[in-house]
C-alpha cells in the first residue's frame, strides 16, 4: 500500500498491545480503535448509505437461530426497500445486511480503512499490505453468521451493539478439508462449511464490544452470534505476497485434483514445486482448460412491506420465496 501524506491519515485510535504484535497474523488478536466516534455510523449515516449504496452490491441474508442448521440461511431480495425502512427492519427482525466493497463505493471508506491499514502496519513488524478492501455488515440482534472460512485475510472491526465471535484452528483438516479450502479459494462454492457443535471444544471465542477489532490467522473458520443488539461492523480484507502465494498454490492444486487426479499435493506456498503446479495451472486456465463455475446463492426470500403498518412499512423476513 503507498503511504499516504500523514494529514489524510485518520486517527482511529488503533492499537494492538504489544506482546500480541508478533502474532497477527499466526493467532487470534484482540486489539482496539475509535471508529465508534465517527459520525459515519449513526442510525442517520446509515439510513443515508443504504438510499444511495448500489443495490446489486448490497446481499441481505435471514437466518434461523441453530448454527449447525445451516439450511435455515436464506438469502433476502430486498428489492427498492429505502434505507429508513430497511435499518427498521434489522432492529425488529432476523437480517444480516453486507454492503460490499463499500470501499469501492464510498470515498470516506476508502479513506477509513486506508487508515486502518496504514495504523496497523505501523505497529505489525513486516506487515505491509498492498492492497484492501471492506465490507460494512450492519445486523439484527441476535442474527449469526454460520460457520464459514473466508479465501483472504481479514480483520472484524466492531462499532456497535455486542457480537460473540468463535474462531477455530487455520488449516487444520479436522475443521476444514484442504478440497473445500482450495474450492473456496477457486470460488466455486459458498464459504460456508460443514459444521459440529463438538468443533467448538477447539475454537477461540471473543465477545466483542464498540471499539474493539479481532483478527486471525487466514482461512481460519469462524461463527459469529450476535447479543441482544444492533450490530455495526466493518469486516476489513487485506492482500500481501503471502497471501497471494497461498491463493497461487490452493488453486493449483485443486486443478491437478480436479482435471488430473492428483490427491493431498503439497501445501507448501514456496520453492520450485509451488512455483511450478503456479505456472501449470496459470497455463491451463490460459487454454481454457480450467473452466470454473463461479457460486452465486440466490435469494430464496424477498422483505416485503406490511399492509397495516405501525409507520415502518417492513415486516421481518418471513417473505415469500422466489
Ligand atoms: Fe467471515
Amino acid at each position: 500500500m503507498k503511504p499516504s501524506a500523514p494529514t489524510s491519515v485518520l486517527d482511529l485510535g488503533v492499537d494492538l498491545p504489544w506482546w500480541l504484535r508478533t502474532k497477527f497474523g499466526q493467532q487470534p488478536v484482540l486489539g482496539q480503535h475509535r471508529l465508534h466516534d465517527q459520525a459515519l455510523f449513526s442510525d442517520d449515516a446509515l439510513i443515508a448509505l443504504l438510499d444511495r449504496f448500489p443495490r446489486q452490491h448490497l446481499y441481505a441474508h435471514s437466518m434461523g437461530n441453530d448454527p449447525a442448521r445451516l439450511e435455515d440461511n436464506h438469502r433476502v431480495a430486498i428489492g427498492d426497500i429505502d434505507g429508513a425502512a430497511l435499518l427498521t427492519a434489522v432492529k425488529a427482525g432476523r437480517l444480516w445486511l453486507n454492503l460490499t466493497r463499500i470501499d469501492r463505493a464510498e470515498a470516506p471508506y476508502r479513506q477509513l480503512i486506508s487508515s486502518l491499514y496504514e495504523a496497523l502496519s505501523a505497529q505489525i513488524p513486516g506487515f505491509m499490505p498492498d492492497a484492501s478492501q471492506g465490507t460494512l455488515l450492519i445486523s439484527s440482534p441476535e442474527a449469526l453468521v454460520y460457520y464459514h472460512a473466508d479465501a483472504p485475510a481479514s480483520v472484524l472491526w466492531h462499532i456497535r451493539g455486542r457480537k460473540r465471535v468463535w474462531v477455530y484452528p487455520a488449516l487444520d483438516h479436522r475443521y476444514l478439508a484442504p478440497e473445500l479450502l482450495e474450492d473456496i479459494f477457486a470460488g466455486v462454492r459458498h464459504e460456508y462449511l460443514p459444521y459440529l457443535p463438538a468443533y467448538d471444544h477447539a475454537a477461540v471465542v471473543h465477545d466483542l464490544r464498540p471499539g474493539q477489532w479481532l483478527a486471525w490467522p487466514q482461512n481460519a473458520p469462524h461463527r459469529v452470534s450476535n447479543l441482544d443488539s444492533v450490530n455495526v461492523s466493518l469486516s476489513t480484507e487485506h492482500f500481501t505476497a503471502a497471501s497471494r502465494r497461498r491463493f497461487r498454490v490452493r488453486v493449483a492444486n485443486r486443478w491437478f485434483r480436479i482435471r488430473l487426479g492428483f490427491r493431498e499435493l503439497s501445501t507448501r506456498e514456496d520453492g520450485a514445486m509451488a512455483w511450478a503446479k503456479t505456472l501449470t495451472q496459470r497455463m491451463a486456465r490460459n487454454l481454457g482448460l480450467d473452466p470454473v463455475k463461479i457460486h452465486q446463492q440466490r435469494p430464496s426470500l424477498r422483505l416485503v412491506a406490511k399492509a397495516s403498518g405501525h409507520g415502518h412499512g417492513v415486516e421481518a423476513v418471513t417473505g415469500d420465496r422466489e
